[in-house]
């Protein structure tokens, strides 16, 4: 299939587009190049693709293209809070114009990035399945919850929206994010000796590894239409549920010498939810997850190792998206409305 993938450059768009790729598809890329040059290690990306503001796509740019894969996104809670209607205008309405124009253009299947914290503060005595109420506590998640619930309007029989809530997502990507909790942990750990947990250590979070999703991507791509037209999939797996706390000890485990400490201002945190992910694997019973935590852990602590972070990089902006984003704020290089003033240098 030729795909198009959007947000292409990202943490998990570094893993997605060469998984297609390698799968045997032809992938192009799409993204504003928001995060260019936030890296660690060396950054053999090599799918092609425009650097383009997804609220300026043209018709002309979803032509040919028998699927899109729709990564890109303001794409956390911190940094959803920003700008709350920017937000609105990129994960929301930027992404239903998408949807239409592929639809348009004979598009026939939309791979949607949806979350797990569309379900916000969820009861965590049950795991939530997809037909679970919605109550996003934040714009990131009201963002998700709004897409879904437009593009699925549109299904027909040559579009097919499929919307993958992923879990919280860890494990290496070039585009290291550590922003995201559990290569958050392993960082404190390896630099400070401390694995420090922001909130209480209660909420319950699903964690997902990186390659896993990628790997899940492909698989809704490649699966039957009637299998994930118009569905909503949880993804993750059975040990995809955790408590921050009984993370931290599978860190401060892996990494030598380290200690699980609290943050003194932390407190309970309202995402706190447990999911249901049967509904993924009963739709794609040959979709097998390779990765635990604790294998993610080590992964991690192997590149940080090898590729020198620094405690210095690890609390500045280059691996934090909201102090990237304000970084570029006020160099003048964004605007308000994370609309690039000049276009990104390099990837
Ligand atoms: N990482 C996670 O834990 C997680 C969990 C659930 C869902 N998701 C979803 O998966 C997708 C990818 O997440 P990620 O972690 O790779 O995020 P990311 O922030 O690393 O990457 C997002 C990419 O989108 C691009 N982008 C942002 N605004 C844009 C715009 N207006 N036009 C064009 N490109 C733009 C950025 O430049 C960036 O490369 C997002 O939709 C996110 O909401 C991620």
């Amino acid at each position: 299939m030729k795909v198009l993938v959007t947000g292409h450059d990202g943490y998990l768009g570094r893993i997605v587009g060469p998984t297609l790729r390698d799968g045997g598809h032809e992938v192009m890329g799409l993204d504003a190049g928001l995060f260019a040059g936030c890296t660690l290690g060396p950054d053999a990306h090599d799918v092609p693709g425009l650097q383009l503001d997804l609220r300026d796509v043209r018709p002309d740019d979803l032509a040919g293209f028998d699927a899109v894969v729709h990564l890109a996104a303001v794409s956390n809670d911190p940094l959803g809070d920003l700008n709350p209607a920017c937000t609105l205008a990129i994960n929301h309405r930027a992404s239903v114009r998408l949807a239409q124009l592929a639809r348009a253009a004979g598009v026939e299947r939309f791979l949607f990035a949806s979350s797990c914290s569309l379900y916000g503060a969820a009861d965590p005595t049950t795991a939530v399945t997809e037909s679970a109420p919605l109550s996003p506590v934040t714009a990131y998640g009201t963002s998700k919850f709004l897409v879904e619930r437009d593009v699925a309007a549109l299904a027909d029989d040559g579009f097919s929206p499929t919307f993958l809530r992923n879990a919280t997502v860890y494990g290496f990507s070039p585009r290291l994010r550590v922003d995201l909790v559990v290569n958050n942990l392993v960082g404190f750990a390896q630099l400070t000796g401390e694995v420090l947990i922001m909130s209480d250590g209660t909420p319950w979070r699903p964690l997902v590894h990186v390659q896993d999703v990628a790997r899940t991507f492909l698989a809704v791509l490649e699966a039957r239409r009637d299998v994930v037209h118009n569905q909503a999939f949880n993804v993750g797996s059975d040990i995809a549920n955790h408590q921050i706390r009984d993370v931290a000890e599978i860190v401060a485990g892996v990494v030598p010498g380290s200690r699980v400490a609290y943050a003194p201002e932390g407190s309970a945190d309202s995402r706190c939810y447990r999911v249901d992910f049967t509904k993924l694997h009963a739709a794609l019973p040959d979709l097998a997850f390779e990765w635990d935590v604790q294998m993610g852990a080590e992964e991690l602590l192997r590149a940080y190792r090898s590729y020198g972070l620094t405690l210095e990089e690890f609390i500045g902006p280059r691996f934090i998206r909201l102090l990237h984003i304000r970084e570029l704020m006020q160099a003048g290089l964004l605007d308000d409305d994370l609309r690039r003033r000049v276009p990104a240098v390099g990837r």
